[in-house]
This record gives structure tokens, sequence and C-alpha cells, in this order.
């Protein structure tokens, strides 16, 4: 049965999608991990933390704590410090962080009140992303519960909603948007934790990652690594979308497989079958049917040529195009790049067109070629910040596994899954 100790994100959530209440979040434990943190130094809290192994859910897997312990302490640290979380949630197949905040934000609450304690921040800001008016909803109410009972004291909490690009969940981006700039990503180093937030010491943490916090304050670091199946500790939240019977989103040990993942959602729709997936939301390389034994973890994803990123994957069925289900997704990250860089803004419009045509029926030979050697110029490291990299990884990998149909494409003047809509 889900309860505190298996299932921490999500036990105890109102089966009809309402908001776990103050008074039900206290009876369930919570709050319990923030009071074990007020009776904590500082510096051990960051210390538990980075024993638990959490790794940041944003997508890249940053180590938690380290990222904490990055931060100047003590009096003659810089501040004020802040900390900001990334609740912009705009990769696309990605819904996890918004099921947090609608149903148990004052889980996201003690996280954040958790880090302030442990890196000294007087502020902190929700970056929300613009169309999640429901969430928007349900933390103002949270944070009024929780200042009213004294569980933000020692910082000052506050929530901003985006006007809404891609780009704002980039860390540094999303602190020029938040100081009122043009959300360009800034040069690294210096990283956020040395000077972020108007030049201050600033956390960037993604929601999900602090709603692991609290558990491993209120039950201690075994038992938060024993959660996990693999090295990574703690549960995921992972997501299915596509033309599965059932998609959903189920908090799972870290490191369940992704055939277990895709049993919960039921499996293909009657006369589907699997083709390949995106594992962790639209910037990952895709996966195929053989891999459905590959633990859904930080290492075992990227050792088999892709990346956990956010942990929801996309699927892609035999009857649905693989071609047009790849311009779809470069056609976002053409529309949201920021134009900082070349690379970028130019060549992901010119793969977004030749993508396009293609599925119209006007490719020509040579097309792919091109396509690969456009996201030859995308690699990390090319450009100013990972937009283009993730854009290169959905591309390249349905190339290389699926590459009779954009052949087809060419060939035959046509999309050869005629009425299949992207
Ligand atoms: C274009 C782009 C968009 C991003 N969008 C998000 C987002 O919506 N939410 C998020 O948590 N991280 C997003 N990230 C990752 C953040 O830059 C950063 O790694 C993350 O907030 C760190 O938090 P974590 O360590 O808790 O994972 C994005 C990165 C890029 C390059
Ligand atoms: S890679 Fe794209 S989104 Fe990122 S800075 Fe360059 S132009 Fe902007």
């Amino acid at each position: 049965m889900a309860d505190a100790l298996t299932h921490p994100l999500t036990f105890n959530l109102p089966p009809d999608g309402s908001m776990l209440a103050l008074d039900a979040y206290r009876a369930g434990g919570g709050y319990q991990g923030l009071e074990a943190a007020r009776a904590t130094a500082p510096a051990a809290i960051t210390e538990q933390v980075k024993a638990s192994n959490l790794r940041g859910r944003g997508g890249a897997g940053f180590p938690t704590g380290l990222k904490w312990s990055v931060l100047p302490m003590g009096p003659s640290a810089r501040r004020p410090k802040y900390i900001v979380v990334n609740a912009d949630e705009m990769e696309p197949g990605t819904f996890k962080d918004r099921l947090l905040m609608e149903q148990n934000p004052h889980l996201l609450l003690e996280g954040i009140a958790i880090c302030a304690r442990a890196v000294e921040a007087e502020m902190a800001y929700i970056f929300l992303r613009g169309e999640y008016t429901l969430a928007a909803t349900r933390l103002r109410q949270a944070i009024t519960e929780a200042e009213a009972a004294g569980w933000t004291e020692g910082f000052r909490l506050h929530l901003h909603t985006s006007a809404g690009r891609y780009m704002c969940g980039e860390e540094t981006g999303m602190l020029n948007a938040l100081e009122g700039k043009r959300a360009n990503p800034r040069t690294k180093p210096p990283y956020p934790g040395i000077s972020g937030l108007w030049g201050k010491p600033t956390v960037v943490n993604n929601v999900e990652t602090l709603c692991n916090v609290p558990g491993i304050l209120a039950h201690g670091v075994d038992w938060y690594r024993g959660l996990g199946r693999t090295a990574d500790g703690g549960t995921k939240l992972y997501g299915v979308s596509g033309r599965v019977q059932h998609p959903g989103l189920w908090e799972l040990p870290m490191g369940t497989t992704v055939g277990e993942i895709l049993d919960l959602a039921g499996g293909m729709r009657p006369g589907l079958k699997l083709r390949g997936l995106l594992p962790g939301g639209a910037s990952t390389e895709f996966l195929t049917p053989e891999h459905l034994n590959v633990a859904m973890d930080f290492s075992a994803v990227q050792k088999a040529g892709s990346r956990m990123g956010t942990g929801t994957m996309i699927v892609l069925d035999d009857q649905a195009c693989p071609v047009g289900m790849t311009a779809n997704l470069t056609h976002f990250f053409a529309r949201e790049s920021c134009g900082w860089c070349t690379p970028c803004w130019s060549g992901l419009g010119w793969a977004d067109r030749i993508l396009q045509a293609m599925e119209r029926g006007e490719g020509n030979p040579g097309n792919i070629e091109k396509l690969e050697f456009l996201t030859g110029f995308w690699g990390p490291g090319a450009t100013f910040c990972a937009l283009a990299p993730g854009a290169a990884e959905p591309l390249l990998s349905a190339v290389k596994y699926f590459r009779a149909d954009f052949e087809r494409h060419i060939v035959e003047h046509r999309c050869p899954y005629e009425g299949w809509d992207a």
C-alpha cells in the first residue's frame, strides 16, 4: 500500500485531483522534515542531502547536495542569498511538476524551507509556467497557510508567473527573466551558486528535486537510498504519453525499467505496436523495443545511448510517422530558440523547413545528409545553452533508427503515414 515511506511524493493525494490540505498534509507527517532541519546545523543538512545521492529532477541529474554546498556560508557571505524554484515545465511531454504543485504544494514549500535553512537564503522565488493557473491558485493558498503557520520563518517566498518561453526554463535565462531582462542564457562560469539572481549566490532547483528533500530529513539518508533500485536514490515520477492504453504518471522506485513503466500504462492501444520512445521528454534520444529492460535512472539510460531527462516518456507507435513526430519537435525547438547563437537560430530554422517539406512530399535527395550536417553544429559546447544540443537528440536518433522512413518520404514524394496527425 502507498504510504509516506514508499511513496513520499504522492501518498495521501486526494483521488479527485484536489489539493492535499494543510491539516491532511500535517496528519501524514508533513513538515516533520522541516522540524528536523530546524534542529540541524545548516551545513549538516547539506551533508545529508549530499549523502542521499539525490540528483536534480529538472533533466540534467546534477547532484543536489553538491549544488547547495557551492554557496558561500557564514557572516562574510554575500547577501541576500536566493532560491529560485524552476517550475517552468515547458519540455514537451513533461507534466510531473504540475501534479506536485496542483496536488501537493505544501511538500514543495517544505522542501524550499529546508533548502533555505541549509544555504541560509533570505528569499525564494517560484518561477511558474504561465499556463499553470490552477497550480498558481493552489500555491498561493498554500503559501498563505504556510506563512500563517510559521513554516516560512526566516525567509520570504514569492510566486512569479512566467510570461512564457521554453528558454525561461534554462536556469540562467530564468534568472535574467526574473530580473526583468530578455531571457537569454548567461555565460557559465560563474554558476548561479556563486553569482546568480542580481549577482548574488543562488540555488536553482527543479520542483520535483525539492519535493524529495523533506523525506530525506524526516526519515534519513539510508531510507532514501534504499528506496531506489539503483545507485541514484529515491523515487521518481515517471510519465507516459502517446498512444498507450492509459497515459499517466506514477511514483516508482528510481531505476524501474522502461518495460515496467509501459506495462503500468497498459501497453499500446489495440492494433498498435511500440516502435520507439523518447525516455525523458522531447530533448532526449530515441530508445527502441530492444531497450525495454533498461533501468530508468541517470546512468543506465545514458549507457543505452539516451538520457533519462525528466523521466516522462513520449511513445512512438508503428502507425505514427517518425518524420512527422521529429518535424513537430524540431518546429517547437526552432520556434523557441532565443536567437542568441547562430547554429541554433539559423540551423534549427533550416532543419525545421527541411522536415516540414519532407512531410509535405517536397523532400529532396541530400536532405538527410543536410540534417546530419546541421546537427553537427548543435553539439554541447557549440552553443550557449543546451536547447540546440537537446534538439539534436531526437532528430539524430530518429535518422539513426528510422532512416528508411526518411528515405521513403523523399523517394515517394509523400508521407507514407497519410492521415497521421502530428
Ligand atoms: C532550454 C532549456 C529548458 C529547460 N527547462 C527546464 C524546466 O522547465 N524545468 C526545469 O526544472 N529545468 C529546466 N531546464 C534545466 C535547468 O537549466 C536546470 O538544469 C534545472 O533547473 C536545475 O535543477 P535541478 O538540479 O533540480 O534539476 C531547462 C534547460 C534548458 C537548456
Ligand atoms: S542554443 Fe539556442 S536557445 Fe540556447 S542560447 Fe543559443 S540561440 Fe539561445
